[in-house]
């Protein structure tokens, strides 16, 4: 098994952040051991699934109302210019400064969504005790209906799947040795099914084929969705959801805190005419609209949980006809990598935490899983972590950037660049995305020679 991942493929460089000259010596980082990752990750699902027990994460249902109170500021993924952390002085802009994020959103009065305070992490004792990261810093807020794309740039050795494995409460890395990791203000206590891991290795069950490695994690976890409208004409009662529903005829559903009450309760999906509508029989009801609420699927059958793996299945590109039933060992790198995205994704977690991703893609799919991406944080709003050796892949996805500098890892610079407006492979050509791109490159060799001479 590799040791090392496969860093930037044509057309996604890396950002030449190592060391200058081979001067400096660098610790080598450990080998890793896929069978123990993937060990993790069984314990880590094994923890969901006694958490999720209780249907839905505290906090789900609220995020979702959040959601739905703010549905076109979700769907536009404004910057809140007024929050942004103290950072470049001379913001970049993609778009020249047109008013591509006109629109703001307050974070609320809640604690962030994952806050670092000087976070240290020394491996082993005595003489042997290695600092990987020394005083992490760090606050992403909460903001109302839209979680913050994160890119996490740096070289190699310097902490940072360190940082998201902490996040992830995964040993060793957690816990910290000093300092605090917070989310939603509450210290981490280990893996929760408010986090899902994409590891920098391929990690699925070996003895699983695709369908069941993406379906493994909806074994005890129901779906909740935000709903934008209800209408009621005689028996009959519409339901509008923020993002797809993805029920199916027959399934029951549980409709909750919507305005007017008497559309709660219990009911069967009658029909489906779109992905965000789908219809309910109520008797006996007066006709009426409102507005609010959440419709719940309180636990997925068999088939439902078939059936929503192979749109998973689908949406990271792989084909539900052909890849369905083989097993890791029968897929390339690539593929084995999306299913474990799939089979993360598809739980739908808060915050969603990506080592090195799509390192090993070829350039197309990168890019079209790059597209994906993007299209699902749209669609869900979760708060995503992604590390990345690529500054243009880096630039693309986020809007927020961790620069970290050499070991022991520190954040050296955090950066915000407007959201993607148009597909990855055209705007990599755009010469302000690669204005960005050189801007960013720049201020890494900068930021590394003033290090090396300051220190
Ligand atoms: N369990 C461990 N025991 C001892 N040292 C460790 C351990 N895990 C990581 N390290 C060291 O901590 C440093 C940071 O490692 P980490 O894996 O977080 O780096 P990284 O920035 O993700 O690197 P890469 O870009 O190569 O993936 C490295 O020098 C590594 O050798
Ligand atoms: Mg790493």
């Amino acid at each position: 098994m590799s040791t090392q991942d496969p860093k930037s493929p044509a057309g996604a460089p890396g950002t030449g952040t190592g060391p200058a000259g081979g001067a400096a010596v660098k610790p080598t980082p450990p080998s890793r051991d896929p069978a123990a990752e993937a060990a993790a990750l069984a314990m880590f699902e094994a923890d969901e699934a006694g958490l999720s027990k209780q249907d839905e994460p505290a906090g789900r249902a609220e995020q979702n109302m959040a959601k739905a109170n703010a549905s076109e500021r979700a769907a536009a993924t404004p910057k809140p210019a007024d929050a942004a952390p103290p950072t470049d002085a001379k913001p970049l802009s993609i778009t020249g400064g047109k008013p591509l994020m006109a629109e703001l959103a307050k974070p609320l009065a809640k604690p962030p969504v994952v806050a670092f305070n000087k976070v240290t992490k020394t491996y082993g004792s005595g003489s042997s005790a290695f600092t990987a990261i020394k005083d992490v810093t760090f606050t992403i807020p909460d903001y109302p209906g839209r979680g913050e794309f994160i890119s996490i740039l740096g070289p190699s050795g310097c902490g940072k799947s360190t940082v998201i494995r902490m996040i992830a409460g995964l040993l060793p890395q957690f816990p910290q040795t000093s300092g605090t990791v917070l989310i939603d203000g509450k210290p981490v206590h280990g893996p929760g099914p408010d986090r899902g891991m994409v590891f920098q290795d391929y990690t699925s069950f070996d003895n699983r084929s695709v369908l069941e490695n993406v379906a493994f994690g909806l074994e005890c976890r129901g779906l909740t969705r935000a709903l934008d409208g209800v209408t009621r004409k005689q028996t009959v009662a519409q339901l509008t959801t923020l993002t797809p529903h993805q029920f199916e005829k027959g399934m029951t559903v549980v409709i909750d805190l919507v305005d007017d009450k008497s559309f709660n309760g219990t009911h069967k999906v009658a029909a489906t005419p779109s992905p965000t509508v789908f219809s309910v029989l109520m008797e006996g009801k007066p006709d009426a609209t409102s507005r609010g609420g959440v419709v719940r699927v309180p636990k997925l059958s068999g088939s439902e949980r078939t059936e929503l793996a192979k749109h998973w299945i689908e949406k990271v590109g792989l084909s539900v006809k052909k890849d369905s039933d083989k097993y890791p060992h029968q897929l390339s790198g690539g593929m084995r990598q999306r299913v474990a995205i799939a089979r993360t994704l598809i739980l739908e977690p808060r915050i969603i935490l990506m080592d090195e991703p799509f390192g090993a893609l070829d350039p197309p799919t990168r890019s079209r899983m790059q597209d994906n991406l993007v299209a699902l944080w749209r669609e869900q709003s979760p708060t995503i972590f992604f590390i990345t050796h690529s500054i243009e892949e880096a630039v693309f996805l986020g809007d927020h950037i961790l620069i970290f500098s050499n070991s022991p890892g520190t954040v050296m610079k955090e950066i915000r660049v407007p959201p993607p407006d148009r597909p990855s492979i055209e705007l990599q050509r755009d010469p302000k995305f690669i204005d960005i791109v050189m801007g960013i490159r720049e201020t890494i060799d900068r930021l590394e020679s003033s290090n090396r001479a300051g220190d």
